[in-house]
């Protein structure tokens, strides 16, 4: 065979590849055996940082574990830092779906970003696997065959908080939080579960995205005088709120509540101002389920690292995968047969094991927590197998 030849059947090959795709002809990518292309689009710089990390190497751990191959095929990713910057969401998703043309969109951790990745697998079709944002549309008015999450929407896990002050007696709280997707709709599930239990909301307070200038904020709190303040905040800003509600005085005065993002992956940072923060989440660092010990050994030899919630959150998306591509044997052409699979799945994470909603979103355990030292000790369950109520979602 010529050159020219053996190029013109490359070129035959790769066309009818993408042809395939499209006119449901056999895939030939998949007969190739070429790798799945998994597109990680995460904050890598600004607040979030820390957290776009620790979901990558999670995912990375769970397709190391299953020998480095989902489905039997090779994994090859690409990149895009998003910045948490919802302006740039559209341009950063085409990135990976029109230019690297990825089979699966994973990410991300910003609503506002999550909510620019929603519409175009909404549009385009593609695999989206959100492994932390929590906008409530995404498997809600939003929701879509294509679009899974393996962590939470923002309600769930600030609903249970709700009824855990109001059974304590606490009845008049103040809410603070950044004036976003993620923090309103968390704010939103909390007073939903307060005021049902007998409490009263008496101011709100916000700031921008991803300002941390609190200063004044506390000033007010201190006048107002709640019984407790409920937060939303998380990575850098959670820290910084923390430390400055100690040096502020009001730690020990007033009691300082929140979705648990608040203490998740901060605690080495923040030294003892931290020391008895109560908060409710989906996870606990020394949650004895069967899969957590040997989760947290793996992560801490593999990346020098302690384990959090986001990185449970990114692993138990590569357990989804994993789960999906078995089933279809690595052919993610075969999108009903993975989707149906991973509608199955059980998930067996470092959490607990659970299962995916009818909207693909997951039914957990919501845990009340407590910072012991560098902990997030878990001290009791504040809602057992809770679902999203999944407002608006019709499944097409
Ligand atoms: C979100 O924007 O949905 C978000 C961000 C950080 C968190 C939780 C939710 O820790």
């Amino acid at each position: 065979m010529s050159k020219n030849q053996a190029f013109g059947r490359r070129e035959f090959l790769k066309t009818a590849a993408a042809a395939a795709g499209v006119a449901g002809l056999p895939n030939l990518a998949f007969a190739q055996g070429a790798k799945i292309k998994i597109g990680l689009m995460l904050p890598y710089t600004g607040t979030y940082a820390q957290l776009g990390v620790a979901i990558t190497n999670g995912f990375k751990l769970a397709v190391e574990e299953s020998g480095g191959k989902l489905g039997g095929r090779e994994i090859e990713y690409f990149t895009v830092d998003d910045e948490s910057d919802p302006s740039k969401a559209t341009d950063n998703t085409n990135k990976l779906v029109t230019r690297d043309k990825v089979d699966v969109l994973v990410g991300t951790v910003h609503s506002g970003v999550a909510m620019g990745m929603v519409k175009i697998a909404r549009e385009t079709g593609t695999l989206l696997i959100i492994p932390n944002a929590g906008s409530d549309a995404a498997t809600g008015a939003l929701c879509a065959p294509n679009i899974f999450r393996t962590s939470f929407t923002n309600w769930q896990p600030a609903y249970p908080m709700g009824k855990v002050l109001a059974d304590r007696g606490i009845k008049k709280v103040v809410t603070l939080t950044w004036k976003y997707g993620a923090g309103e709709e968390s704010i939103n599930g909390f007073k939903e579960g307060f005021i049902k239990a007998g409490g009263t909301i008496m101011k709100e307070l916000y700031l921008p995205f991803p300002n941390v200038e609190f200063q004044s904020l506390l000033t007010e709190i201190a006048s107002i005088k709640p019984d407790a303040v409920f937060v939303f905040f998380a990575g850098g800003g959670g820290a910084k709120l923390i430390k400055d509600w100690q040096a502020a005085g009001l730690k020990g005065k007033i009691g300082l509540y929140g979705a648990g993002f608040l203490t998740d992956g901060i605690l080495d940072a923040v030294g003892d101002a931290a020391e008895g923060l109560e908060t409710t989440l989906h996870y606990g660092d020394g949650i004895e389920t069967p899969k957590n010990k040997t989760f947290r050994l793996n992560y801490a030899k593999t990346f020098k690292l302690q384990p959090d919630v986001y990185a449970v959150q990114g692993y138990d998306a590569g357990l989804l995968l994993a789960a999906g591509l078995k089933v279809v044997s690595g052919d993610i052409s075969k999108k009903k047969e993975l989707y149906a699979a991973m509608e199955k799945a059980k998930i067996d994470s470092p959490r607990g094991v659970w299962t995916m909603s009818k909207s693909h979103n997951p039914v957990q355990d919501i845990y009340l927590r407590k910072v012991v030292g560098k902990e997030n000790k878990v001290t009791g369950v504040a809602h057992k197998a809770l679902a999203d109520p999944a407002r608006g979602c019709k499944m097409g």
